[in-house]
């Protein structure tokens, strides 16, 4: 599986600008190729949550196209597309997306429940959680937990579906180290069981885990 961008940019409206809107991406091309961990790394508000969202197909591009393999993913409708994102794409994404009335573990289970009715694959969900080290919360509610235990779920939910895509968005932020290496090295294991993994971070801890490290600056991609 290949998640590529064409010529790909976002434009933002902004009040008080002689244009009116502001350029968060310039047109750009991406490849994500199976087996490949790849890293983003930039300053805050250099446009890497902004592109991470469009190739994760949550955010609809000013211009340029997003390909998961041949599949014009922008083409599709909402609905059509929610459901490829599910099943191909795990998104980790900044900020916190729990829903607070569920559990931990129904919470990692999600992304199966939604469009499954058969017995959600808990040991599955149970490993997941134990390898980000968070087994012991998997019955309490999200706002029992830190924001750093909320990530790491975020990271177990994530991984539920074995998506040949993951897109993470400043995994380890408010992790100590020993958690940093272990959602590094879980992230690494998934590249290397052959899902395509990029990770933007405005910290440099990932890239003794990665294949490629570009830069983004002012919306433009550094090699
Ligand atoms: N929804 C939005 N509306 C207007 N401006 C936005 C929006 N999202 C992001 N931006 C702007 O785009 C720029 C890039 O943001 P972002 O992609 O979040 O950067 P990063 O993730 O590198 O910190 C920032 O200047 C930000 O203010
Ligand atoms: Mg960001």
């Amino acid at each position: 599986m290949i998640l590529r961008a064409e010529e790909v940019k976002k434009d933002f409206p902004r009040a008080g600008k002689s244009s009116n809107y502001f350029t968060a991406v310039y047109p750009l091309d991406f490849v994500l190729e199976s087996g490949q961990f790849t890293v983003i790394t930039g300053k805050s508000g250099s446009g890497k949550s902004t592109l991470l969202n469009m190739l994760a197909g949550m955010l609809t591009p000013s211009g340029g196209k997003v390909f998961l393999d041949d599949q014009d993913i922008y083409s599709l409708d909402e609905k059509t597309l929610a459901r490829l994102r599910n099943e191909k794409i795990g998104l980790i994404p900044q900020g916190h997306t729990a829903l607070l009335s569920l559990t931990v573990l129904e919470n990692v289970l999600l992304p199966y429940i939604l469009y499954n009715k058969a017995q959600p694959p808990e040991k599955k969900a149970k490993d997941l959680l134990d390898q980000v080290g968070i087994a012991s919360l998997m019955e309490a509610r999200p706002n029992e937990l830190s924001g750093g235990e909320l990530r790491r779920m975020a990271i177990a939910r994530a991984m539920l579906m074995e998506p040949s895509i993951l897109l993470a968005d400043e995994p380890t932020a408010g992790l100590d180290s020993e958690n940093t290496i272990a959602v590094l090295s879980l992230l690494r294991q998934a590249a290397d069981e052959g899902a395509a993994v990029l990770v933007v971070t405005h910290e440099n801890e990932a890239d003794h885990f990665t294949d490629h490290v570009l830069t983004m600056d002012g919306g433009r991609l550094k090699g």
